[in-house]
């Protein structure tokens, strides 16, 4: 970052002295102002409980323009990594800050398939669970788990060790999530097979049984992947950002990353993709397109604490480039299984139009985020409702892991520690029982 020729001066109507403070510039993107040392001049604290003007950390990874609804990995569009490149290769991006070219791309391709099996004790903690547990506390447990059995290699401030604890959760989250569903089916798991894709051999994991050959089909691995590319990594979000606190104690990265898929779990969050299907389903049985003006009166009126899940942001207050491609991809693969009148993606392109077009939400600048589309398409592809979230956090630990890594790799990083604005009891004493 770079010192702005400008600064910031904060001055206080009772007469307390101002203070000036400095502004860096990032290369695109807001420019911040410099509080650091602002408790120290003035004994007084900034107040921003959902960050929503805090800068957190500087980074190079990943910039969102809310404004123009554009997404950038590296400084390359979405819509160009989607297109043209699979889920490894952007993996190797968001890790290493560049594409591979073809002799990287098979090393990294041939380091993350050989970590792909779980150590066979792993199984054995799935069968504490109930079989109709939901995947995400499943999945909570298991990655917190997988530290338990790389002692070798948890030193978050030994870069070999960041290194291949990256490749090692990269390689085996696929396999823990299809273990899930596996376990919630009561079907035996499936082994990784090193000869399929990424995307490939997670379809294999979650579909294929023992008893015949299952086939990819390519249209879906390539859906698969493309999924994997868009919930990749996005900025400092909810769950990035638990990531970034609970690594910045030095834990080992399987514990954090198992923070944030506990994060991610939240229906405001990673969450959204379930409670979405699940809300089109409850307006399909309630009447279908017919019902979606009933249904927005409730999402408008703010008693009902109704909302219309998959839509609105944080920081996109456009459309969420995301959801353009998951629309599409959503079109691909129901024309592809022949379910091109697939109701739900009816009514949810319907329900898009009237939103669009709706005051309440034109005002509040809502668009349909990633979540919106991508439950119809998992759907369309035989994935649970429940194990949604799963696949949201199967792919976005690449971003969570390369964000740890750039703040751990940053010398100036300290632990996190808020402050408050404390508005509970002064200090009093304690009575005697009898006296309460
Ligand atoms: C993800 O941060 C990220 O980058 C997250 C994510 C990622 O890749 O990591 O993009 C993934 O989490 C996407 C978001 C998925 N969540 C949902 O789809 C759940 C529904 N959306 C909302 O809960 C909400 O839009 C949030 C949580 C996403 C954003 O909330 P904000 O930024 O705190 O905004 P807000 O709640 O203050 O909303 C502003 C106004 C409010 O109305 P007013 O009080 O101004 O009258 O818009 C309304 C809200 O009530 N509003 C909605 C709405 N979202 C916001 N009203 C109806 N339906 C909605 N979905």
């Amino acid at each position: 970052m770079k010192l702005a020729d400008y600064k910031a001066t904060l001055s206080f109507s009772n007469g307390s002295p101002a203070v000036d403070m400095p502004i860096y510039q990032g290369n695109i993107g807001p420019d911040v102002i410099d509080i650091r040392k602002l408790y120290a001049q003035t004994g007084k604290f900034t107040y921003d409980p959902g960050f929503l003007s805090t800068a957190a950390c500087q980074s190079t990874i990943t910039y969102i323009d809310g404004d123009k609804g554009e997404l950038l990995y590296r400084g390359y569009p979405i819509e160009q990594l989607a297109t043209n490149c699979d889920f490894l290769e952007t993996c190797h991006l968001l890790l290493y800050g560049d594409l591979p070219d073809a002799a990287k791309k098979k090393d990294f391709t041939s380091r993350v398939t050989n970590h792909t099996m779980v150590n066979e004790q792993m199984q054995f903690f799935l069968r504490g669970f109930r079989r109709d547990a939901h995947p995400m506390a499943i999945m909570t447990g298991l990655v917190g788990a997988l530290s338990a059995f790389y002692h070798d290699s948890t030193d978050v401030h030994n870069a070999e060790h960041r290194d291949i604890s990256a490749i090692r959760l990269i390689a085996k989250m696929p396999t823990l999530v299809a273990m899930a569903y596996k376990y919630s089916v009561g079907q035996p798991f499936i082994y990784p097979k090193n000869d399929l894709s990424y995307a490939g051999n997670f379809m294999h994991m979650m579909f294929a049984t023992p008893c015949e050959e299952y086939k990819v089909n390519p249209v879906i691995e390539r859906a698969m992947d493309r999924i994997f590319i868009l919930h990749a990594d996005h900025e400092q979000n909810a769950s990035t950002s638990t990531v970034r606190l609970c690594g910045s104690s030095g834990t080992n990265p399987f514990a954090a990353i198992a923070a944030g898929v506990a994060c991610l779990w939240g229906p405001a969050h990673g969450g959204a993709n379930e409670a979405c299907l699940e809300m089109l389903e409850d307006i399909q049985r309630m009447g279908g397109v017919s019902k979606v003006g009933e249904f927005m009166e409730k999402v408008k009126d703010k008693n009902s604490g109704v909302k219309l899940m998959g839509f609105g942001h944080r920081v996109y207050k456009n459309y969420d480039p995301r959801a353009k491609l998951m629309q599409e991809t959503c079109n691909e693969v129901l024309t592809a299984l022949g379910l091109e009148n697939d109701p739900l993606f009816k009514l949810a392109k319907q329900l898009e139009k009237i939103a669009l077009e709706d005051d309440y939400f034109v005002q509040r600048k809502l668009y349909p985020n990633v979540d919106f589309y991508s439950g119809i398409v998992q759907r369309a592809i035989g994935i649970p409702v429940k194990l949604f979230t799963g696949i949201f956090a199967l792919a976005r630990t690449v971003g969570w892991i390369a964000q740890l890594n750039e703040m751990i790799g940053d010398p100036e990083y300290k632990i996190g520690r808020p402050r408050q604005l404390f508005t509970g009891s002064v200090k009093r004493d304690v009575m005697p029982i009898a006296k309460r």
